[in-house]
Formats: structure tokens, C-alpha cells, sequence
């Protein structure tokens, strides 16, 4: 399981051949070892990374909205109007910028008028999707505004297509929006909230292609544009319109959605979910060929939003419509024991390498991606904090996003990477996997992943176009590759002081340890 010292481009053409998860023959002739190095342009930034890329998502779905966000306020777990106060804070600890609500498949059969007024009068559900619970509509509107206010987010509101009218999400933005006399803003009031909210981002239905209605892509751009004409401008408030967009390397949809309502539209959501290991679908009991195909399923992220991009330059050369990648995360088996519905699952050292390595191909192409929500904020899938009961612990997720705060709003700093593969049996893996940019104060970021569980990297850094200032790194690793924080062992993974690295003339060398997320910051 060596890593083969061959040469690896951070190139386009090499990246792609990555995603078909059947990596091709690396382009370098090097017979002998390949120094790792990494060619960063300081002066040739261009594009910003909207911290947006770093945003999350929370659907009614297991504990992720009751328990692990909602308490009610009549509970003894401290909370403000009923948010957990514990949950808040480590959020905004890792300046969460954007969450999406209240789903998910769960979008397209919820009915907001149920979550609204007073909450011993509100109607209950079925969760169809999502174990069969019943759902007693105390978190709505007014809850999920109140804790995107809490946490200084921006509301990410996903509408209801699949079995809503046009009328009831019309009526949902005014009710939001609505800065004035009208039946819905005087609804609003009477419900406690005088002064209108923003609302920026809305998104028009939820995988309209499967739980959102199995709709064709031709049908769903149809009605894409009658449900979107209706979603209005009030006052100053301007929605940005969000199309449900492909599955996965569904090109065709894109393709549709682009040519026949791109222009009604400000953003197309992409979905994708790396699955889990080959052999284990356990998040926490797995061996090295699941390590390894699980990276080798997220690094396909690359070749899915460069080819979703080049379809979209097509109809849209101005990149003026984003590509917002609003589900994406690790999918393992459920934790023992736990309700097969809930989706709760325990997070690895492994899901930090997935987030690691995602954010940094998102960071790559923020000239197009300009959001992207991590599925799912708390107690759900790739989540960053996991609750029980009164306890919280923070999963080695968390701690990616944390690290990686540097580079909401930067500039991004182009990078070429050579490197080794990473191997194992017939398939092999680019070993590294960088981006950098330079923060609004002038600090240069490097974030770097060595996603060889078996040896370190040496990894020679050249600055190009700027000044190495005073050089200063973190690091996210632990002893297995399977480690994760439980609630009696809350802090085996986190983050901790990196040293192993020594300033030069150029840059630096570094010394990523096996498995691991370094980031490093030039003052
Ligand atoms: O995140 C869990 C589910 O995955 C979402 O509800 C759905 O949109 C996707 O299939």
C-alpha cells in the first residue's frame, strides 16, 4: 500500500480521469521518487470564495431539528425561545453563513401554514420520508428565522413543488417578505413578527427527479418557471431563485434545465453523496479498501462540477447562473441500534478527509459554485455536531469547517500540485490535495490533505508573486484512521498546533503526517 512516487498535475485533465473512478496512468514519465510540490500564484487571484461554499443543511429529519436544534423553551437543556444554546455557539464558532430548511425530500410534501401560529394549535404530520413520526410543527418559519438570526446565517428556504401549489409558496415569500398591508404580512404580525425578514435564497422544489414529484427534466423546467414567476420582489428584498438541478453526473438534466429555464433562474442545485465504503458501510468499522474508495467517491466532486460547469458555459458563457451544490457529505450506515429513518451516523477522521478534500475542490472552482450545504447540520449523515440529550460533542467534520473559516470570502490564490499517487491494489489516488487563497487582512492559506493513511508527506511549497511573511500551521489527524469523538471520549480528533514545517526563501517544506488536514497561514 506505498504511496508510488509518480507525478500527478493538479491539472483538469488528470483530475478528471479521477472520477470515473478508474484513475488513468499518471502523465509523468519519472521513473524515480517525485518530490511533492506546490506552485501557489499569489498574484494571480481572480476569483473570491464565497463563504456560502461552507454552508449547511437541516432538514425534519430523525434529531437533527428536534433534539438536536429545537428544545422547546420549557426545557432544562439551555436554550433561547427554545434553540440549544450549545448548538448555537458551536455554529457560530465555525461562522456558519448559510443553512437551508426544512428539507430535503421532506420540502416537497411540507405545508408551511402548518407551522405557523400558536404551537398547541398547530396541525401534526406524517414524515413520510423520514421513519413515519409524527411531526408537531413546533419548529416553522418563525423558529427556523429566529435561529438564522441567532446565528448570524442567512435563511436558505426550500419550497414545496412536488405536492404544494403555486399560490401557498407564493404566499410563503409574501409572508416572509411582505413590508406592508397585506393578508399575509397581517398574518405575520398577528403571529408575533411585525417587522418583515430577508429572504435571500429560496429554492423551487427538492430533487424534483425523485422524492420531489419523479418528475423529466422537461416537465420540472416547466414547472420550475410557473412556480418561480410567483416567487416576488417585495420592498428591497431580492430572491435569489434556486432550480433543483441534477443527481449526481446527470448531464442531461442540466443540460434541460439550462436551455429551457436559465435564464429564469439564479442558481441550479446540484446533488451529490459519496456513499461509504466498499466492504463496511460502518462509519467507524472499516479497514483500509473502504478508506481509500471512500476519498477515491469524494474526489469525484471534481469531475461532477467540472463537467456540470462546462455544460452550463454552454448556455450561460457569463457564469451568471451559480452552481450551488446544496447536498453533499459522506452516506454510512446507520449507528446500531438507531431508527433506520433517522440517518444518525458517527463521523471519522475519514468523513474529515471527505469534507477536507470537497472544500478545497469547492474552493478551486468558486468561479461557478457559489454555495454548497453539507448534509446534515446535526444528528443526520456528515453532520458537525452530534447531541445527546443534554451532551454535545463536535465531530471531526466540525473541525474541518473550522479550519477552513479562512477561506470564507478570500481570494482565491491559483495552485498547481505535483505529486505521488496514493495506491492500493490496482487503484491509485493523488496522495495530496490543496487550495489556497489570500484573506481580506493579506494572510495567504494553504489547506492541505495527505490522504495516505500509511505515510507522511514531504511537501515543498514555492510562493510565487508575494512575500513569505511568518509562517504558522494546525492539524486535524489521530492515530486510526477510524478515530472519532464519542461522548465519553469527546476530543480524541482535534485539531492541534502543526510544527513540522520550516520556512525558505521560496515558501516552505512541510511534513504532512499520514492521514491528515494541515492548514497553514503566511501573516
Ligand atoms: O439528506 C437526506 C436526503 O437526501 C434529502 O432529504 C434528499 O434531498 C436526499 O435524497
Amino acid at each position: 500500500m506505498n504511496a508510488k512516487q509518480s507525478c500527478f498535475l493538479f491539472s483538469l485533465a488528470s483530475l478528471l480521469s479521477l472520477g470515473a473512478g478508474q484513475p488513468q496512468a499518471a502523465e509523468s514519465q519519472t521513473t524515480g521518487p517525485v518530490a511533492n510540490k506546490l506552485v501557489i500564484h499569489a498574484d494571480r487571484g481572480k476569483e473570491t470564495i464565497n463563504r456560502n461554499i461552507y454552508g449547511h443543511f437541516s432538514e425534519h429529519l430523525g434529531r437533527c431539528i428536534y433534539e438536536g436544534i429545537w428544545v422547546g423553551a420549557g426545557s432544562p437543556i439551555p436554550n433561547t425561545r427554545g434553540i440549544r444554546n450549545d448548538v448555537v455557539e458551536a455554529l457560530k464558532r465555525i461562522k456558519i453563513p448559510v443553512l437551508r430548511w426544512p428539507g430535503g425530500c421532506f420540502a416537497d410534501e411540507y405545508h408551511w401554514q402548518d407551522g405557523i401560529g400558536p404551537r398547541d394549535q398547530r396541525p401534526t404530520m406524517i414524515n413520510t420520508h423520514w421513519g413515519g413520526v409524527t411531526e408537531n410543527n413546533h419548529f416553522g418559519t418563525h423558529e427556523f428565522l429566529d435561529l438564522c438570526e441567532q446565528l448570524g446565517c442567512e435563511p436558505y428556504i426550500c419550497g414545496n413543488v412536488g405536492s404544494g401549489t403555486i399560490q401557498e409558496m407564493q404566499q410563503w415569500v409574501e409572508y416572509i417578505t411582505f413590508d406592508g398591508v397585506s393578508p399575509m404580512a397581517d398574518l405575520r404580525k398577528k403571529n408575533g413578527r411585525e417587522q418583515p425578514w430577508k429572504l435571500r435564497y429560496f429554492g423551487v422544489g427538492n430533487e424534483n427527479w425523485g422524492c420531489g414529484g419523479h418528475m423529466t427534466a422537461e416537465y420540472y423546467a416547466d414547472q420550475y418557471k410557473r412556480y418561480a414567476t410567483y416567487v416576488r420582489n417585495f420592498g428591497s428584498n431580492r430572491v435569489f431563485k434556486i432550480a433543483c438541478g441534477p443527481n449526481g453526473s446527470d448531464y442531461r438534466w442540466t443540460e434541460v434545465l439550462m436551455r429551457e429555464a436559465g435564464r429564469q433562474m439564479a442558481g441550479l442545485a446540484l446533488h451529490y453523496y459519496c456513499g461509504t465504503g466498499r466492504k463496511s458501510r460502518s462509519a467507524t468499522a472499516f479497514g483500509e479498501e473502504d478508506w481509500f474508495h471512500q476519498l477515491r467517491s469524494a474526489l469525484r466532486m471534481e469531475e461532477l462540477v467540472t463537467k456540470h460547469s462546462e455544460m452550463m458555459d454552454k448556455y450561460d458563457p457569463q457564469k451568471r447562473v451559480a452552481l450551488i451544490v446544496d447536498e453533499w457529505g459522506a452516506w454510512h450506515a446507520v449507528e446500531p441500534g438507531t431508527n433506520p429513518g433517522f440517518l444518525y451516523q458517527q463521523n471519522s477522521l475519514r468523513d474529515a478527509l471527505v469534507a477536507a478534500v470537497t472544500l478545497n475542490i469547492f474552493n478551486q472552482h468558486c468561479d461557478r459554485v457559489k454555495m454548497a450545504n453539507i448534509a446534515q447540520t446535526i444528528n443526520v449523515l456528515q453532520a458537525m455536531i452530534l447531541t445527546d440529550k443534554e451532551k454535545m460533542i463536535l465531530t471531526p467534520t466540525y473541525h474541518v469547517f473550522e479550519m477552513y473559516t479562512v477561506h470564507h470570502d478570500a481570494n482565491l490564490l491559483p495552485a498547481e500540485l505535483q505529486c505521488a499517487d496514493y495506491e492500493v491494489g490496482q487503484d491509485k489516488i493523488p496522495a495530496i490535495n490543496a487550495s489556497a487563497s489570500r484573506d481580506k487582512a493579506g494572510k495567504i492559506h494553504v489547506t492541505l490533505c495527505n490522504l495516505n493513511p500509511n505515510a507522511p508527506a514531504e511537501v515543498t511549497c514555492e510562493l510565487q508573486g508575494a512575500k513569505a511573511g511568518h509562517l504558522s500551521g494546525r492539524v486535524l489527524t489521530a492515530s486510526a484512521m477510524t478515530g472519532h469523538n464519542t461522548f465519553e471520549k469527546p476530543q480524541t480528533v482535534q485539531p492541534g498546533e502543526f510544527k513540522a514545517f520550516k520556512a525558505t526563501e521560496a515558501g516552505f517544506t512541510a511534513t504532512l503526517p499520514a492521514k491528515s488536514v494541515v492548514a497553514l497561514e503566511w501573516n
